[in-house]
């Protein structure tokens, strides 16, 4: 994981993914090549149980982006939503995951609510197994993430440049936005604090991680 995040600092130096395609291309190839290991990032994986997914931060990138891990219980699943005009890129570390793409409401939604009454149109649904990367921009549309599986946590690597602490979320059947907090928690917790009596009967399917290596913690649930 250091070596991907030393890599990452690399390819976007000073500043980030803008609108270079060839450094978003860089970045790109960059997650593809991070084969996952969970020894790498099990110590980012929290799981605040109870809550819907946690976001837990990695690295802030100098402030050029934000990479981060987020566990997914069974059957969660992210609001609608957009980012903010920034670049992300997710890869799945362990589990399943399936991404919801939909179109933007017809109306403008700048303001911090809309009065849109039009159901969001599902263009299409797309299913990331262990190591697969996908790329979302505002200008593709808006994607719901969901953990299908009831009995396997999900894990994944998010990049976000530049970094964003709000997004907007949106309700399927109108098509309403809200502004929302997308913050993550840096933790700064030892493992052997934040390692409780945690267990599980259900366990990754994609790697040899258990579920009680999962650590219990406070990261900041959000979107
Ligand atoms: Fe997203």
């Amino acid at each position: 994981m250091q070596d991907l995040v030393s890599s990452l600092n690399q390819a976007m130096g000073s500043s980030g993914l803008g609108d270079d395609l060839r450094t978003v291309h860089k970045v790109k190839q960059l997650m593809h090549s991070y084969v996952s290991q969970s020894d790498d990032w099990v110590q980012h994986a929290v799981y605040h149980e109870g809550a819907r997914y946690t976001r837990n931060l990695v690295d802030d990138g100098n402030g050029k982006y934000n990479l981060l891990i987020l566990v997914w219980g069974e059957g969660q699943s992210s609001p609608i939503h957009d980012h903010a005009g920034s670049h992300c890129m997710m890869k799945l570390l362990a589990g399943e995951l399936d991404e919801q793409l939909y179109s933007w409401p017809q109306t403008d939604n700048d303001s911090s609510s809309s009065s849109s009454s039009c159901a969001l149109e599902l263009r299409r649904t797309a299913a990331l197994r262990t190591n697969s990367v996908a790329y979302m921009h505002d200008k593709i549309g808006l994607h719901r993430i969901a953990n299908p599986s009831l009995t396997t946590r999900a894990v994944s690597l998010h990049l976000h440049s530049p970094p964003y602490n709000m997004c907007k979320t949106f309700d399927e059947s109108t098509g309403v936005a809200v502004q929302s907090s997308c913050t993550a928690q840096k933790l700064t917790t030892s493992v052997a604090t934040v390692n409780q009596s945690y267990s599980c009967s259900t366990g990754f399917a994609a790697t040899d991680l258990t579920m009680s290596q999962l650590q219990q913690g406070t990261a900041i649930t959000s979107i």
